[in-house]
């Protein structure tokens, strides 16, 4: 439960506990210290507000950016360039031109197309341009079918048959230099089996490759690690150590070859709430509603995917004795945050926390119903 007093603030907005946040990267930097070459990025999708992703550089992460606006975000938020990764299926060529001004480590490329225009414009621009090629290894993450990403029939990647002509090719080309492979196979993965599964992927392609003459440098296991939303109090934390073993156990690396994550929902997620008020309660026939101010316009998982947070009254403490509809002020009738949920009695007036809300929460907000977007405070 949230111990903070918000009465008098506008409503609505997210809360970002920054203690968590740091105990969370703490817990990553502790499961990884052993290794120096295991290099953990923050996945800026899933949340950008600048106090959080100052407090990731502060703690000595890198930075998974997936646009030339999260690339300028990050980079004036305090990560270095050599540590800005630049992923994504269609990458502008302002985008592109932007990532090379500024310097970034490498480009996850996508496709022979985007290879090529890669090439060109680091060409135009006097620089070599390191690119790592995304491979789609086909494992199948277990998730929601919309976060699965490393299936076959995903827009994702190269397929892994093309990947040793796809190398050659950047050996051909003047202006990059290939430097690694990248996957990414899901996300909201809350079993270790399918990153075995990943690993030994790997092991099997890197083997062919070093068959063919082609030591990697670097590998993106890319992000995927799931988090708690039915017990946010219980497991703040995710369970990194088990998660960075899992790799240390199944996957082959060379002393000489890096290890690239890229976490995002892990990191950000539990500490992170959208707070709103209660506007009306409303009874229904057959239902009781509890409307809120906040909306699917400022948390929209649970429309779009149906995912589930966590609701806390912060006003009403008292013991869960009442049966709610919690819903938004939105024209959808998808603007429900859940059915059927058990919370004290509510009253007009009184704060929720929407719990679990850090990661795709605040970033995924639109003005639609020209909302004004939610604000936010980060402590
Ligand atoms: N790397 C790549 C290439 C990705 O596509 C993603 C997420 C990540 C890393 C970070 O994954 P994470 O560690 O956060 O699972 N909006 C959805 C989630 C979409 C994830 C997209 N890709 C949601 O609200 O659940």
């Amino acid at each position: 439960m949230i111990q903070k007093n918000f009465e008098g603030m506008e409503t609505p907005f997210y809360y970002y506990d920054l203690g968590l946040l740091r105990e969370t990267l703490n817990a990553i930097n502790a499961a990884t210290a052993d290794r120096p070459n295991f290099k953990v990025h923050y996945a800026v999708k899933a949340c950008a507000t600048p106090a959080v992703i100052e407090t990731i550089a502060n703690a000595g992460l890198g930075a998974d950016c997936v646009s030339g606006g999260e690339i300028e975000t990050v980079y004036n938020h305090g990560f270095a360039p050599e540590k800005i990764v630049f992923a994504g299926v269609g990458k502008a060529d302002w985008e592109i031109k932007k990532a090379l001004e500024i310097g970034i480590s490498m480009f996850n490329v996508e496709s022979l197309p985007e290879l090529e225009v890669i090439n060109e414009i680091a060409g135009e621009m006097g620089v070599t341009a390191n690119v790592a090629f995304r491979i789609n290894p086909n494992v199948d993450a277990h998730t929601h079918a919309k976060i699965t990403t490393g299936l076959n029939e995903n827009k994702f990647g190269l397929a892994m048959v093309d990947m040793i002509p796809a190398i050659r090719k950047a050996e051909e080309l003047a202006n990059v230099q290939f430097v690694g492979l990248h996957f990414h196979i899901g996300s909201q993965i809350t079993e270790f089996f399918p990153f075995e599964a990943l690993c030994e992927r790997i092991n099997e392609l890197t083997a062919e490759l070093e068959a063919e003459g082609i030591h990697v440098k670097n590998l993106n296991v890319g992000g995927g690690l799931g988090i708690d939303y039915q017990n946010p109090d219980g497991n703040p934390i995710p369970d990194f150590q088990g998660y960075f073993d899992t790799f240390k156990r199944c996957l082959n690396l060379a002393d000489d070859q890096n290890l690239h994550f890229e976490l995002g929902r892990a990191v950000v997620a539990q500490c992170g709430n959208l707070i709103a008020k209660v506007l009306y309660v409303k009874e229904g026939h057959q239902k009781k509603f509890v409307i809120v101010d906040a909306g699917m316009t400022d948390l929209v998982r649970p429309a779009m995917y149906g995912s589930y947070h966590q609701i806390d009254n912060l006003t009403a403490q008292g013991e869960a004795t009442e049966t709610y509809d919690v819903v938004g002020p939105i024209c959808e009738s998808s603007d429900v945050f859940v059915k059927d949920y058990t919370m004290p009695a509510t009253k007009r007036g009184d704060l929720i926390a929407f719990r679990s809300a850090g990661a795709y929460g605040e970033i995924m907000a639109s003005q639609y119903n020209c909302r004004r977007l939610p604000g936010n405070i980060a402590e």
